[in-house]
């Protein structure tokens, strides 16, 4: 079996299932790259609206591969392979939504955190432990969460390597939501089904904005704001999407 599962989920969604259960879906390097050619083919796939990256019951995924962190040297050529291979999730203009069940440690909660939605289960045990093998995050977790949960949330957690419950987490602010267990896969494709349903300029025009902004000073990013809505009276589905509520009927959204 490969490293990761593909299969289409209803309209426009596609469901990636993390798969490798005997390493708790440790994110081997080889894991890595295979998700990114996955990603950079439905980046640019038409008919893709809405990507839900998932593991299983047990693991969402335990952080990078143990095994091959202790075999890297300083000027290891894999550091670039690693960064290539996160570019891909960085750079993907669809919306992606991690449903979480179980361990997201270290890379794994970080592999969440470059998507655009969390919805973890009730059981889930998100941490940062890198700090407890002489390490730190070195996939966005330092940055990421500062700017989710704030500093002193982010330092207690980072610091100790402690382990914090799905609803702690969803209390800082870094998870979307918390569901049974049992539903965060199902919850996560009803809301990937919903978002495939809208427009998909004005999704990806949101994603976009949503991601720059935050970097940039509040008049660039408001300007930023005010020049995508502006584009997006170029498009059909504009046109569509407010004739359709006039008429007041579901609009026909086509992409243009
Ligand atoms: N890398 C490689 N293998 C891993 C792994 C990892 N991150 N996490 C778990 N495994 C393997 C274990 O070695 C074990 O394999 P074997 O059966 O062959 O011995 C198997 O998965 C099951 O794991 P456990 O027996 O340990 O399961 P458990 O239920 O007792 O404990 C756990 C679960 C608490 C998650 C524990 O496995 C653990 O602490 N894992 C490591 C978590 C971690 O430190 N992650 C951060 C990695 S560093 C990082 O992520 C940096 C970065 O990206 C930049």
């Amino acid at each position: 079996m490969p490293d990761i599962i593909s299969e289409p989920a209803g309209e426009g969604v596609i469901l990636l299932r993390l798969n490798r259960p005997e390493a708790l879906n440790a994110l081997s390097l080889s894991l890595r790259q295979l998700l990114a050619r996955h990603i950079n083919e439905l980046s640019t796939d038409d008919t893709t609206r809405c990507i839900v990256i998932t593991g299983n019951d047990k693991a969402f995924a335990a952080g990078a591969d143990i095994g091959e962190l202790s075999r890297r040297t300083v000027l290891d050529a894999d550091f670039e392979r690693s960064r290539v291979a996160w570019l891909a999730i960085e750079a993907c203009p669809k919306p992606i939504i991690a449903a979480v069940n179980g361990f997201a440690l270290g890379g794994g909660f970080e592999l969440a955190l470059h998507c655009d939605i969390i919805v973890a289960g009730e059981g889930a045990t998100i941490g940062q432990p890198e700090v407890r093998l002489g390490l730190m995050p070195g996939a966005g977790g330092t940055q990421r969460i500062v700017r989710a949960a704030g500093k002193f949330a982010a330092m207690r957690w980072l610091l100790t390597g402690d382990r914090i419950s799905a609803t702690e987490a969803l209390g800082l602010g870094l998870v979307s939501e918390v569901v049974p267990d049992q539903d965060v896969v199902a919850r996560a494709l009803a809301l990937a089904d919903k978002i495939a349903s809208l427009a998909p300029l004005a999704v990806r025009a949101i994603k976009e904005t949503v991601l720059l902004g935050p970097d940039a000073p509040l008049p660039v990013a408001l300007a930023l704001e005010r020049k995508t809505f502006q584009l997006l009276f170029a498009s059909e589905d504009r046109a569509e999407g407010t004739q359709a509520f006039i008429e007041r009927r579901q609009p026909q959204f086509k992409g243009k």
